[in-house]
């Protein structure tokens, strides 16, 4: 049976972060209702394109998942079961927010079946959490965590940000000890980037900001230090414990089909890439409307890369990077002589090839996005 995952956007937070621009905002419990009711409908309306495949992955991310009041998520959780077939063992997430998770929530998600979460720490230093502006603290978060490892959760990942304004590598590798010492199955650790159009975009030129050596620096400590505790990195920014990774994630970048409903979500299925516009209004006016919201294919509206390219680039996110042997099986070409390039880099020593697989090195993932512009042929 054809597997797929599943994603599901929950555009709301309590309060919007200084750096963030994913579409998220606060909203009223009447508009959370109404927008949940919508998802199920569209569940429901579009599950007849889904009755040949299974769903083996499953995530709930946002905005802030964990703000939704129990019954709306068990509501949501149902329809899914109800509507779409889910293989046994699945594997099925919720972002957590610290500062919202209560354990009649927790006990909710195991109900439909969640049993992973994934929890934003950002930064283990109350100051920095402040200047982000994020809604909790250092204590709130070790509530939620110790909260959800009593109620059984086994599979948790920590969400970090490094290169904050004001933080230096130490500070950062302070945060970073602190929350393997909570031995979490699966840490992100992300590079903060300022977004345009968010509180930080609107300061940057007074932010006090790493430079690029500095934070290249912090980038390979964090990889070492990592390793050195037992989390193997599989892709720039992933790093997980044994059988650990998380499997709706890895979809994406080894091109696997998933189907994700909500405003601003990003589906591929059925060899398509198309998305809905983000706009919650428009998303649950269409549905109350009887009509399912419309789906923007990306040739529509944006600039795509050839598939051999998109093949390459995202395989090259990941540490297992792009096999020779798998390249000339799908697309019948040498690796080498489509991307000369390659070569040129492994004497770098930005790229390795090891066991017929080009992948970066950690100092060739830290300028990875460059190094992939001079490779590929856009
Ligand atoms: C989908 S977001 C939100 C998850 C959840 N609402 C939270 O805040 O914990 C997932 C992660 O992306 C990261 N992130 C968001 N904006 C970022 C930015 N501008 N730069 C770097 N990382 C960012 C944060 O670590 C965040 O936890
Ligand atoms: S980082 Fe998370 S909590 Fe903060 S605004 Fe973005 S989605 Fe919401």
């Amino acid at each position: 049976m054809r597997t797929l995952g599943l994603y599901i956007h929950i555009p709301f937070c309590q309060q919007k972060c200084n750096y963030c621009d994913f579409y998220s905002f606060s909203a009223t419990d009447k508009a959370k209702e109404d927008y949940i009711n919508a998802l199920c409908t569209h569940i429901e309306m579009e599950a007849d394109c889904y009755k040949d495949c299974e769903f083996d992955t499953v995530y709930i991310g946002g905005g802030t998942p964990s703000i939704l009041d129990p019954l709306l998520i068990e509501r949501l959780g149902l329809a899914i079961k109800k509507h779409l077939k889910l293989t046994q063992g699945a594997e099925f997430s919720i972002e957590i927010n610290p500062g919202t998770l209560t354990e009649e929530k927790l006990h909710s998600y195991k109900k439909i079946g969640v049993n992973r979460l994934s929890i934003g720490l950002q930064s283990t230093d109350d100051k920095l959490l402040f200047m982000l502006g994020r809604i909790h603290s250092l204590k709130d978060f070790e509530a939620s965590y110790y909260l959800a490892r009593k109620n059984g959760f086994d599979n948790i990942s920590l969400d970090l940000m490094y290169s904050l304004p004001n933080q230096t590598k130490e500070d950062f590798l302070r945060t970073l000890k602190k929350a393997i010492s909570y031995k979490p199955e699966h840490i992100s650790a992300y590079c903060l980037k300022i977004e345009e159009n968010t509180q930080f975009g609107k300061i940057k030129d007074i932010l006090v900001l790493p430079n690029e050596d500095e934070e290249y620096e912090t980038y390979l400590d964090l990889v070492d230090t990592l390793e050195k505790n037992g989390y193997s990195q599989y892709e720039i920014s992933n790093f997980s414990k044994e059988g650990r990774r998380s499997r709706h994630n890895m979809k994406y970048w080894l091109s696997n089909e998933y189907v994700a409903l909500g405003p601003s979500a990003h589906s591929f299925f059925n060899g398509k890439r198309y998305s809905y516009n983000p706009s919650v209004q428009e998303y649950v006016d269409s549905i109350q409307n009887g009509i399912a919201p419309k789906k923007q294919f990306e040739e529509e509206n944006r600039y795509s890369l050839s598939k051999i390219d998109e093949y390459v680039m995202l395989r090259m996110r990941l540490s297992d990077g792009v096999s020779c042997e798998e390249f000339k099986g799908l697309f019948g070409k040498n690796l080498l002589c489509e991307y000369p390039r390659l070569e040129e880099f492994v004497a770098q020593g930005y790229v390795s090839c090891k066991n017929g697989a080009y992948s970066f090195t950690p100092k060739g993932f830290f300028v990875s996005n460059y190094i992939l512009t001079e490779i590929l042929s856009f």
